[in-house]
């Protein structure tokens, strides 16, 4: 269905703006699909929204495959987003999504929410260090279901980033602390430091204007 469905839309001059992307394990693109929309450039050049998610290691193949021709053509990407994300694909999938980080002229969204299954990956195998090369335009970050491993210190060099949103995340001060212009900061579900807390809020002085906070039992003060 899906091979016949893009040669469609590749056939009648279709240029997509919108793409989800969920590999389950049904997920097959045949060889002269792929070749179609390598040739037919126009297809994906405008794409500006792209999620993408992987849960199946059945589509590995065809998802590493896709995501290479995504690298090539599609570099006007607002907002990106993974979901279901897990620290044990293979290695071809996580250097294919660097590839598509880095291929970005405006990338002003960037979502990543931890498979909630294979819970708080803590390993991100450069996909969130890529974005140092999104340092100028990135403006809203969402983390859900992570670990915030030293890889989030990468934050530090977005100098424009406005937004950044946690949720039921580990070791969020490492994040909340890496960039302190913040405007709109959101800590929900996830365990949080009341000193750490308090620093973060020393430092960011008259950035922040929103703020939320949310803890079931979890807020620890001293
Ligand atoms: C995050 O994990 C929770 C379970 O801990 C799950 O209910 C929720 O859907 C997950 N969120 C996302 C965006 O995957
Ligand atoms: C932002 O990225 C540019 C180009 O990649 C680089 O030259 C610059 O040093 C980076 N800024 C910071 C603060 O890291
Ligand atoms: C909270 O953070 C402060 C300052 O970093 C630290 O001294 C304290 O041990 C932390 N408390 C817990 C429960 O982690
Ligand atoms: C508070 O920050 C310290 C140092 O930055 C860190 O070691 C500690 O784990 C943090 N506390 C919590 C509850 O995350």
């Amino acid at each position: 269905m899906i091979n016949i469905l893009f040669q469609i839309f590749v056939e009648i001059g279709a240029t997509l703006h919108k793409l989800d992307l969920y590999f389950s394990e049904y997920v097959d693109f045949k060889t002269e699909v792929l070749h179609s929309l390598e040739r037919n450039v126009l297809f994906l050049s405008q794409l500006q929204d792209l999620s993408f998610s992987v849960i199946s290691e059945y589509s590995y193949e065809s998802a590493t495959k896709l995501l290479k021709i995504l690298a090539k053509s599609s570099t006007k990407i607002n907002t990106l987003e993974f979901d279901n994300f897990y620290s044990g694909y293979e290695p071809q999938i996580y250097h294919s999504l660097v590839c598509v980080i880095k291929s970005q002229d405006q990338l002003r969204r960037f979502n990543l929410a931890g498979d909630a299954i294979f819970k708080f990956p803590a390993k991100f195998h450069g996909i969130i260090s890529a974005l140092k090369h999104q340092n100028q335009s990135l403006r809203e970050v969402i983390i859900q279901n992570c670990t915030c491993s030293a890889e989030f210190k990468v934050f530090m060099k977005c100098e424009n980033l406005e937004i950044l949103r946690i949720r039921n995340c580990n070791d969020v001060e490492l994040l909340a602390l890496s960039n302190c212009k913040i405007k709109t900061l959101e800590i929900v579900d996830s365990p949080i430091n009341g000193s750490n807390m308090s620093l973060i809020f020393e430092k960011s002085g008259s950035f922040l204007q929103q703020l939320k906070l949310g803890s079931e039992n979890k807020i620890e003060n001293k």
